[in-house]
């Protein structure tokens, strides 16, 4: 009786220890992804890096585990009981949360539930070349376009993906030459979505190779240029910038969706992606999707996705499937009672932006892109440009931006990511109520 309490004891303790190691782990494990949580932890990376050397591995576990151990514990106090004026705020990832309250709105109309025998195949439709895709996600895939008119996709193969993360570099591979005496170049105009360089580079493929800013480049032969529009970081409508006939498009359009730009026509490409993450703000699903004209190209993604995960979860795909149908849904349903999503959205994006410039223009410290208003062929009326993320330049003599908004416990991501200057830094404008409001009166207040 008396050894039952130590050991019981022992037995949590080194639970504890064992799962705050485990996360530690996992957290080195992701720390080089720009979209990791490392900045998320209050960790710096010079930090990180000098406990790189194995003479200090034993160091390093143990002090990952205290830290990791301590920022978990803070992390879930803080969020309750915010001390608002110390409190860090975390606008560094693209982390859609502010969609959150609708989908808590829509209640049980967006809840599916799967019972244990069903989705256990590996196969859901061995006559698509997609073998793996969920017929229902392809239905309502094609549905949402139509309904929103941002894309054509009559005469597209549909490639589901873990994320449009995993099509990119599905897409890489199958378009890569597979015989050619060097990798072929992958390039993006900078500012380019930072991710991709460290993307295309992780694993020195002999297929594909990062060739840096798409404006530059000079060098003969094909090429792989990913035109992201509207763009991450800075929200501009684009088109490609290389201009050869030996050029590889890959349209990344995640943002081509009303509330973060007007839709002035169907996008037709040879290869566009999309991604729940942005569009009805679903990251934790992680499913995006390709719509690829040539069926050879449809095949090599699906290879490159079977090779790699032997497919897409089945449930992600159900989930990403109702989701999707309970916003067009929603879309058709506009003159009822119901709440459009879309609707929604954009006044929430429209109000956080208007909120952004007042507080710039207030200050002086900061300038923002400006756009036009163009005319949206979904909502049938003039509407703004209100990007995914605030691309915002420092004046007077702040160099460094992004440790500037450090100094006031705001995280963004600084221009050197996006291949330009420090000057620049990329803000997250799709966080909480709570922490966008913060962040706004954090602006508001600055002064040099
Ligand atoms: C331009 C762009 N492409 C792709 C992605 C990746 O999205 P996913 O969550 O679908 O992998 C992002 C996410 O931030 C993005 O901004
Ligand atoms: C930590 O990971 C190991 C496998 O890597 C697993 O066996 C163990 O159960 C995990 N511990 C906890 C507490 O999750
Ligand atoms: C956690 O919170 C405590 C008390 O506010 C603070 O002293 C400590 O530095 C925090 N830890 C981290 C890693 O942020
Ligand atoms: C490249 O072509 C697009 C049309 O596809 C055009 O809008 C753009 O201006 C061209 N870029 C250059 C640098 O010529
Ligand atoms: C959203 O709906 C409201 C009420 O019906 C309307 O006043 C508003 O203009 C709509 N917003 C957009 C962007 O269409």
């Amino acid at each position: 009786m008396m050894s039952k309490f130590p050991i019981t004891f022992s037995m949590k303790h080194f639970l504890v220890v064992s799962l705050a190691l485990n996360v530690s782990l996992i957290l080195r494990i992701i720390y080089d992804n720009e979209d990791g949580p490392s900045k998320y932890m209050g960790l710096k990376k010079t930090t990180m890096s000098q406990y790189d050397a194995k003479s200090r591995r034993e160091v390093s576990i143990i002090h990952h585990l205290r830290l990791s151990a301590s920022t978990l514990a803070n992390s879930s106090t803080c969020s309750d009981h915010p001390e608002d004026r110390d409190r860090i705020i975390n606008l560094d990832h693209g982390d859609p949360k502010m969609y959150e309250k609708f989908w808590r709105k829509m209640g049980d109309k967006s809840t599916i539930t799967i019972p244990g025998w069903q989705s256990i195949s590996y196969f859901s439709d061995i006559t698509n070349i997609c073998w793996f895709l969920e017929p229902e996600l392809a239905k309502e895939v094609v549905r949402l376009h139509n309904v929103v008119g941002n894309a054509v996709t009559k005469g597209r193969y549909i490639v589901v993906g873990t994320g449009s993360s995993q099509l990119i570099l599905a897409a890489f591979y199958a378009l890569s030459p597979p015989d050619a005496p060097e990798p072929i170049s992958v390039l993006s105009a900078s500012p380019y979505y930072s991710s991709y360089p460290s993307m295309t580079d992780f694993q020195k493929s002999g297929l594909y190779k990062w060739g840096g800013d798409a404006k530059s480049f000079d060098k003969d032969g094909p090429y792989i240029e990913l035109v992201t529009s509207p763009n991450n970081p800075d929200g501009h409508t684009r088109q490609p910038v290389v201009n050869r006939s030996d050029g590889i498009l890959i349209h990344d359009l995640a943002y081509y969706w009303p509330h973060y730009t007007p839709i002035s026509s169907p996008s037709d490409h040879d290869i566009t992606l999309f991604t729940v993450s942005k569009s009805t703000g679903h990251a934790g699903m992680r499913i995006g999707w390709a719509l690829v004209k040539d069926q050879e190209v449809a095949k090599r993604m699906t290879k490159f996705i079977e090779l790699n995960t032997i497919g897409v979860s089945k449930d992600s795909q159900l989930r990403a499937a109702k989701v999707l149908k309970l916003v067009s849904d929603s879309t058709e349903q506009e003159n009822t009672q119901e709440l459009s999503f879309f609707n929604y959205s954009y006044e929430i994006m429209e109000q956080r932006w208007k909120q952004l410039r007042a507080s710039a223009e207030a200050n002086g410290l900061f300038t923002l892109p400006n756009f036009p208003t163009e005319f949206c062929t979904f909502f049938n009326k003039e509407t703004e440009n209100l990007p995914a993320f605030a691309w915002m330049k420092c004046e007077k003599d702040i160099e460094d931006c992004q440790s500037f908004l450090g100094e006031h416990k705001i995280m963004s991501r600084g221009g050197k990511h996006f291949g330009v200057s420090q000057r620049y830094v990329r803000v997250s404008m799709l966080d909480t109520d709570e922490n966008f409001n913060l962040f706004i009166d954090r602006l508001s207040a600055m002064q040099i």
